[in-house]
């Protein structure tokens, strides 16, 4: 008699699901000239082996599309793209691409945790890969964003969010999950010298108790991201910056790049003409997509020999 064989689900990063954590490091990198990406996977995969200690922080890693392609050609999610061009709206208005070759997302309990981590990912790194961008964040108000509104009430349950964010089985890529990186610096003066009645029209929700607003605003910012219309997403957003200057890291993860690009093509105006008014505030600095392939996936490029 023959046994039976599970069919196995591929693990998926658990950090893209680990609500709750107070500090946040989000490091993009670049492969140095004339290293290839095998290279700066291996690395990359070896930062979670023991003689690195995680110490109590996630680490979340991602890779340019492309790169996990020709290293994973197999295992790699069918049309992902990285952000390569400026995605350009209505009235010029740009959402600039800033493509990096990987990213890491590093999160803890407390800031001291994260910080020591990241040095030590970025020590071992440094002979491959450069940092390119670092974002430091940190909650606001429990689980307001830096508009002073509560940002997730539509987000899936955490049941329901890996049906969301991450590639099913049997398709390339399984276990993984399609992230876009974005980092929004608020023009907190602009933003703050309007009535509160004027900013619950722009996001399309009441700021108090996030309620959504009837009749919601075609322009306002709930209407422009209408998941009924562009499919469901998992957001992790988090407030970044200092006192001075200061915004939104969007974290967005979905099993497919579809509903992100249309989201920010349908901010940006693209096909109506008619911009999401909350990018009257804030415009994005940076933009990158990045595959996080799963667990069992990244562990596939484990070296038991490091030397990189
Ligand atoms: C500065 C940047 C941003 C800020 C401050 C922001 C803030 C918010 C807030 C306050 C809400 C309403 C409450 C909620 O459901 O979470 C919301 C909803 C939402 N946002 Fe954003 N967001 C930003 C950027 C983006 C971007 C770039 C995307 C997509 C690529 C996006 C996608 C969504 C979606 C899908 C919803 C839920 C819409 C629905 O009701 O179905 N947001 N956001």
């Amino acid at each position: 008699m023959k046994a039976k064989v599970a069919h196995r689900t591929a693990t998926p990063q658990a950090g893209i699901f680990a609500l709750g954590t107070a500090s946040h490091s989000y490091i993009e990198l670049d492969g140095k000239a004339g290293v290839d990406p095998l290279r700066l996977v291996r690395a990359v995969a070896n930062l979670r082996e023991p003689r690195t200690t995680m110490g109590g922080v996630n680490l979340v890693a991602g890779f340019r599309p492309e790169h996990w392609r020709t290293v994973a050609s197999g295992d790699a999610p069918a049309h992902l793209t990285g952000f390569e061009h400026d995605l350009v709206g209505a009235g010029g208005f740009k959402m600039p691409a800033t493509q990096h070759d990987a990213v890491l997302w590093i999160c803890g309990s407390e800031y001291d945790v994260v910080f020591d981590v990241a040095r030590q990912a970025i020590a071992a790194l440094a002979p491959i890969a450069a940092v390119a961008e670092e974002t430091s964040s940190w909650p606001y108000h429990h689980d307001r964003d830096l508009t002073g509104f509560i940002d997730g009430t539509e987000n899936p349950s955490l049941i329901d969010a890996p049906d969301i964010a991450l590639i099913a089985e049997p398709k390339p890529g399984a276990g993984g999950s399609v992230l876009l990186l974005q980092k929004w610096p608020h023009d907190a003066t602009r933003w703050e010298s309007e009535p509160i009645a004027r900013q619950e029209a722009v996001i399309g929700r009441t700021k108090p108790d996030s309620v959504q607003l009837d009749p919601l605003p075609d322009d306002s910012h709930v209407a422009k991201n209408d998941q009924d219309v562009f499919g469901k997403i998992f957001r992790r957003n988090m407030p970044f910056g200092t006192v001075t200057a200061h915004g939104t890291m969007f974290v967005g993860f979905c099993s497919d790049q579809e509903p992100l690009q249309a989201m920010l093509e349908s901010m940006a105006g693209v096909r109506d003409g008619v911009r999401d008014a909350l990018t009257y505030y804030t415009e994005p600095i940076t933009g990158a997509y990045y595959f996080v392939p799963s667990l069992d996936a990244i562990r596939g490029f484990v070296d038991p020999e490091p030397g990189f």
